[in-house]
């Protein structure tokens, strides 16, 4: 498959996505992200990925939705396109792990989309912002609310008030961001870390994420239960008897990803 606005290239188990449109500091247009649908339902369906890596450029991940492309969209507009839900969410309902690997501005829809991945390494360099306050709309890919779950209400409403930008170091502090490294070694290490990831039990990866993923949609007892019947669930794999040998018999797990 040929894309327009998305680098994707495939190394060994890892399905690496760049946004790649420069010249526009990766702005999230229609294009691209009817691309990035498309792009996911392949890593996806390929049974030989086990990780996903979303990243854009040295400059920026996005500098947010295109303005330029919604600049005239009315009400009705939004409304009978679904606009976002109908060509942005399909990270949501990835099963696989996604990673966002973010480096400069991660601004509006591009703090956004970064916030839909499993979770974020930052370059020392990046930049988060919701500044749509700024342009007389608010945060609509689900920036108050990731945003909120991720660093708490004070420093959400702070920052989705106030457009602000918080750098890498205040977004790991806050929570938002799982680490930070040099720009110079941020595909190097977010890649390493999708490799890691890759070599695990597919199926156990798909499991720890729902499970963890459920603590933000259900009380503890739910999720707790959840999480117990995933465990018991992972008895029925071979990777389980894989991987228990594999340490009784001091060597290394070969996982079939069933
Ligand atoms: N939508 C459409 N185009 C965008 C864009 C966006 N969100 N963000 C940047 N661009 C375009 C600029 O219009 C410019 O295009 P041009 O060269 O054809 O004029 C190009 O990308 C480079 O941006 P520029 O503003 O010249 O770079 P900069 O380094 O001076 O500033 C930013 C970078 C990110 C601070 C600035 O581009 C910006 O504030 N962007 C909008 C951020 C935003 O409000 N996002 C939320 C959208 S809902």
């Amino acid at each position: 498959m040929n894309y327009n606005y998305l680098q994707l290239e495939i190394r060994g188990r890892v399905g690496m996505l760049a946004l790649h449109r420069p010249q526009k500091l990766n702005a999230l247009c229609d294009g691209m992200m009817d691309e990035l649908t498309l792009a996911l339902d392949q890593l996806e369906a390929d049974e030989g990925i086990g990780c996903i890596l979303l990243t854009g450029s040295a400059r920026a991940f996005a500098a947010g939705a295109d303005i330029d492309q919604i600049q005239s969209q009315g009400y009705m507009d939004a409304y009978k396109k679904d606009f976002v839900t109908h060509n942005w969410e399909r990270i949501r309902s990835c099963r696989k792990p996604v990673i966002a690997a973010v480096a400069g501005y991660a601004f509006g829809g591009g703090c956004e989309l970064a916030m839909m991945c499993d979770f974020i390494i930052a370059a020392d360099n990046a930049q988060f912002a919701q500044p749509e306050v700024m342009l007389g709309v608010l945060p609509g890919a689900g920036g108050t609310q990731r945003l909120t779950r991720a660093v708490g209400k004070a420093k959400a409403m702070e920052l989705c008030l106030t457009g602000r930008r918080m750098d890498a170091r205040e977004a790991e502090a806050a929570g938002l961001v799982a680490r930070v490294v040099p720009a110079a070694l941020l595909l190097e290490d977010a890649f390493a870390t999708a490799e890691k990831i890759a070599t695990f039990s597919l199926p156990v990866v798909m499991m720890i994420k729902e499970c963890v993923n459920r603590a933000f949609e259900s009380s503890l007892n739910e999720g707790l239960l959840f999480e117990r019947r995933m465990f018991h669930a992972s008895f029925g794999l071979e990777d389980q008897k894989e991987g228990m040998s594999a340490f009784l018999e001091k060597r290394s797990a070969v996982f079939k990803h069933r």
